[in-house]
């Protein structure tokens, strides 16, 4: 049987890109699913497709870049599962803009982008641990970047740095308690985030988005690049 089966999963920003993907792989393993985004309509399709092929699915809506949205987003999902989320996805993100000039810092940037990118996950994160931990499984992926040496989007880049650190150094908490959490470096892979001139297609994130999923050892803490498993 596989291993998944009937666990349930929240994937953030699952209306596209990357989150859709993983929400699909998550359906086939036998996961029962809960996709968010900013609207109910986004991910509405992927939510009937989901249906028809026999996944039991809810649909959820918030601006993660609101603090209070993403802590009534973690109860509603609490609620919607019985109280203890199996597998936390938290990839939703967004990229600031593309500053030629590199030198100029714009708060407004900074501000979002941890918003989205750092705060909204670790709360996320932080909400549902405690009920993994009382069960004794739990899985939290968070998605991070490979970008480096460009400070022209160091907004983005900086608020995924920030994440790296939270999923290190919280993965001494995890040792030997069944959760884990780990960081998922999807590769650049053409997304509306990505952009077309991307060298990967977005279905190349799968098998890797799975494995920190799948992992039975139990490590925590650790970078996982799903180009490493494309094609496999
Ligand atoms: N694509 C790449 O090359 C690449 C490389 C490295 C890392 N990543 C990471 O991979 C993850 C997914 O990226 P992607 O390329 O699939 O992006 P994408 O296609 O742009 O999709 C982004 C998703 O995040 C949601 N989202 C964006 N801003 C949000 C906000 N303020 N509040 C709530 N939800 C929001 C969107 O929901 P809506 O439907 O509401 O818009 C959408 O579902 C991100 O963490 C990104 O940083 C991507």
């Amino acid at each position: 049987m596989k291993p998944l089966v009937n666990r349930w999963a929240l994937v953030t920003g699952a209306s596209r890109g990357i989150g859709q993907q993983v929400a699909q792989a998550l359906a086939e393993e036998g996961c029962r699913l809960i996709l968010h985004s900013r609207t109910l309509d986004a991910t509405a399709p992927l939510a009937d497709r989901l249906r028809s092929q026999g996944t039991h699915v809810h649909t959820v809506a918030a601006e993660l870049s609101d603090s209070a949205a993403v802590l009534r987003l973690a109860a509603e999902v609490s609620a919607l599962c019985g109280g203890t989320l199996d597998i936390l996805y938290n990839n939703a993100a967004l990229m600031t803009p593309y500053h030629a000039d590199w030198l100029s810092v714009v708060p407004a940037d900074y501000e979002l982008s941890f918003r989205v990118n750092t705060i909204a996950p670790i709360l996320l994160s932080n909400h549902f641990l405690p009920a993994m931990l009382a069960q004794g499984w739990g899985r939290i992926v968070n998605v991070t970047s490979g970008i480096k040496d460009q400070p022209e989007l160091m907004a983005y880049a900086a608020s995924k740095a920030a994440l790296d650190k939270f999923v290190r150094d919280t993965a001494p908490k995890l040792a030997g308690t069944g959760v884990t959490m780990n960081l998922l470096d999807p590769g650049w892979l053409r997304t509306d985030l990505g952009g077309p001139n991307a060298p990967g297609a977005v279905e190349s994130v799968l098998p890797g988005a799975l494995v920190p999923v799948l992992a039975t050892d139990g490590v925590s803490g650790r970078w996982v690049s799903a180009q490493d498993f494309a094609g496999v």
